[in-house]
């Protein structure tokens, strides 16, 4: 699909959709594996259950049936779509999987692309996209988060692998020359503390030939300091919120929902009572999913919207944080 250059003033968000593995990993069964208890996981993290793809629930099938519900929602044709993007950091295909999922969608007039940034991505694949849809390139993107980190645990680390699952979702959003319900956004890197929380390469170098050498490719387990990311989340998570809600000239009084990166329900809590957010308002599924990386804050909205939490008009803070380390904040207008 070409770029038309329209030049329309915003965009509104028109559905949403989600899928989890039918897997269901319990604390109780997880403390089969390593030395740890459902109380230690429940009171240090809130979560309770995770779930874990089978064979067949890649990142790509996951993501086409969390699209197609989005797509259902809005009521679009398939080739009215122009633009996908997939955030993952766990694509089945390293190439990307987002053609995957544009193929199975039959959206044939679609570009579809993966973007990487962790537990932001989804955050800063909808930022993205709103861009070319607030430029006027293109209409109707549909942009999905999903993560498959269960590949990636060292399930032998109880600091680690009690926090996460796989999932995914997604969401359409479509240009509008009327209105612009992305009120706001802020996206933050720090590299310098990337070694926090990482996934790297491990290569073995082997010999193609005589005397040159190649480094073979593969991914070691997930990396991570859990009181450092801890005190990062704590930290920035309210700042950012807070400048985007200055910016923007809100106040948490007048924000319906807010709508965190599910990592730690101690996170959550301590966000929301450092921006005067009375509990009602922070939405929480983590007990359900734990941390889904690119997948919970859509998954979170699916199921809000769905169950008719989060109605047409409300407006909600959302903010994504992870490894990086990245961080983002949007205020969107849901609608
Ligand atoms: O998308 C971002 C992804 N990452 C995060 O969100 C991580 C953020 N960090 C956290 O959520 C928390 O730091 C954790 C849940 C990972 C850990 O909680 P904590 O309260 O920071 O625990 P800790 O690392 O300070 O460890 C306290 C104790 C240690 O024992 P000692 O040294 O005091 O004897 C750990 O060995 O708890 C022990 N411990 C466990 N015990 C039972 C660590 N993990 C476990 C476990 N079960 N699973």
């Amino acid at each position: 699909m070409e770029g038309t250059n329209l030049h329309q003033i915003g965009v509104s968000f028109k559905g949403s959709g989600s899928y989890v593995p039918n897997q269901i990993l319990t604390n109780k069964k997880i403390s089969k594996k390593v030395d740890t208890s459902d109380e230690w996981i429940r009171s240090r993290t809130g979560i309770s259950q995770r779930r874990i793809s089978g064979l067949s629930e890649t990142v790509s099938e996951m993501g086409y049936k969390a699209a197609l519900a989005a797509i259902e929602m809005s009521k679009w044709d398939l080739e009215t779509i122009d633009l996908i993007i997939l955030a993952t950091s766990t694509p089945n295909d390293l190439f990307g999987s987002a053609p995957n999922i544009q193929a199975r969608l039959g959206a044939n007039n679609a570009v579809a692309f993966d973007l990487t940034a962790a537990c932001s991505g989804f955050l800063f694949a909808v930022i993205t996209a709103s861009q070319f849809l607030k430029a006027g390139s293109y209409k109707r993107a549909i942009v999905i988060g999903a993560d498959q980190l269960s590949s990636y645990v060292d399930w032998n680390d109880r600091r680690s692998c009690i926090l996460f699952g796989d999932g995914a979702g997604a969401i359409a959003i479509e240009a509008t020359n009327e209105l612009d319900n992305l009120i706001g956004f802020s996206m933050r890197s720090d590299g310098d503390r990337g070694a926090f929380l990482n996934l790297p390469s491990q290569n073995n170098q082997d010999l193609i030939i005589d005397d040159i050498t190649y480094l073979s490719g593969g991914y070691s387990t997930i990396n991570m300091n859990g009181q450092e990311v801890y005190k990062f989340a704590v930290r920035e998570v309210p700042l950012i919120i807070e400048n985007l809600l200055k910016k923007t000239n809100f106040n948490s009084e007048k924000i319906d929902w807010l709508l965190l990166h599910q990592a730690n329900q101690r996170i959550l809590d301590s966000v929301g009572d450092r921006l005067n957010f009375s509990p009602e308002k922070i939405l929480s599924n983590l007990t359900n999913y734990g941390n889904t990386s690119a997948a919970t804050i859509p998954l979170m909205l699916d199921e809000a919207i769905r169950n008719k939490k989060i109605k047409q008009n409300d407006i909600i803070a959302t903010s994504g944080f992870g490894a990086g380390l990245s961080w983002g904040a949007a205020l969107i207008k849901w609608g």
